[in-house]
């Protein structure tokens, strides 16, 4: 039994594009998407794996994909350890669950990214202007504050790392003003869904970020969706507005390493096994509560 996986090179696959934490090949007109157990903090991938995160995301992803698909179409064609390409079938135990086959994209260039509390850029833009991408708020606001309606905020997509947020003026300029309005309108109607589903279940999704694509002309959406990589999860029980919040998942990684002094200089430190755990233990219990199914590091 594989409990984690952080480098497996597909040998005989095109590479589409290696991340910080998932490995994606190019089979024509799908891809093959591979969550690995790698664990970035401050933007750096640390030396560790976290065992079963890919898993997880993967899983999580697909729960949020299936729970959704009425409200938007979304890519994915299978997690059915059957469908992998011959050429992966040698490492299907390594690959099962940490997976997704997905119809390739004609990829929208915009991170679609909605706010439902004042935090992050977000929250330094309130803070300098009472307003977020150009969305006058409410005085008074403090950090972490809900808003009373969640704010669509875009960056332009930038593949280099560093993500640019702009004025819904310029995504219109970049994408046309009719595109603007459906992305808009379809990342706010996920968000609201999936946070109101989320908090009933202990989980406050302070904001997330949702990528969109064409397939075969209907707008499709793509890449992972509502997990703690791209989103800010915190802890229902947890939450007080006026102050920064823990995230919900690698709130003890990011504790340690600043203890260390670490000056966020790959390199990064190398982490003892109990906070590997404890990061571990914190995206199970995220995927439980919100599931609601235990996560078993094997299939029964
Ligand atoms: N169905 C799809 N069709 C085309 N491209 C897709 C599809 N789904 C996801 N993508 C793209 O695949 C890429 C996956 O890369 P990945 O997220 O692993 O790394 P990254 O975004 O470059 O870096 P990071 O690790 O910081 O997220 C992204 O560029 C994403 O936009
Ligand atoms: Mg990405």
């Amino acid at each position: 039994m594989t409990t984690y996986l952080q480098e497996l090179v597909l040998e005989g696959l095109p590479l589409f594009r290696r991340g910080k934490v998932r490995d994606t090949y190019d089979l024509g007109d799908n891809l093959l998407m591979v969550a690995t157990d790698r664990v970035s903090a401050f933007d750096v991938v640390l030396s560790e794996p976290v065992p079963n995160k890919g898993a997880i995301l993967t899983g999580m992803s697909t729960f949020w994909f299936e729970l959704t698909r009425d409200l938007t179409p979304n890519h994915v064609v299978s997690t059915d350890v059957c469908d992998l390409p011959e050429i992966a079938t040698p490492f299907r135990n390594a690959l099962d669950r940490r997976f997704m086959i997905v119809k390739k994209a004609e990829r929208i260039d915009i991170e679609c990214v909605v706010r439902g509390y004042l935090a992050g850029s977000g929250w330094a833009e309130y803070k300098q202007d009472g307003a977020v991408c150009e969305e006058p708020l409410p005085a008074g606001l403090v950090e972490s504050s809900r808003l009373d309606k969640p704010i669509f905020t875009p960056a332009a997509k930038n593949d280099s790392g560093h993500d640019e947020n702009i004025s819904i003026a310029r995504m219109e300029a970049a994408v046309g003003k009719e595109l603007t309005d459906q992305l808009k309108n379809a990342s706010l109607a996920l968000y609201g869904f999936a946070e109101r589903y989320a908090r009933k279940r202990g989980i406050i999704i302070a904001d997330t970020k949702f990528e969109f694509g064409f397939i075969n002309g209907q707008l499709t959406i793509i890449d992972e969706m509502l997990t703690p990589d791209s989103s800010r999860f915190w802890d229902v029980n947890l939450y007080e507005a006026g102050r920064p919040q823990d995230s919900f998942d690698k709130q003890p990684l990011r504790d340690w390493l600043m203890e260390t002094g670490w000056d966020r200089n790959p390199p990064a430190p190398s982490l003892p096994a109990s906070v590997i755990q404890a990061t571990a233990d914190r995206y199970r219990t995220a995927f439980e509560r919100l599931t609601e199914m235990e996560f078993t590091s094997n299939r029964g």
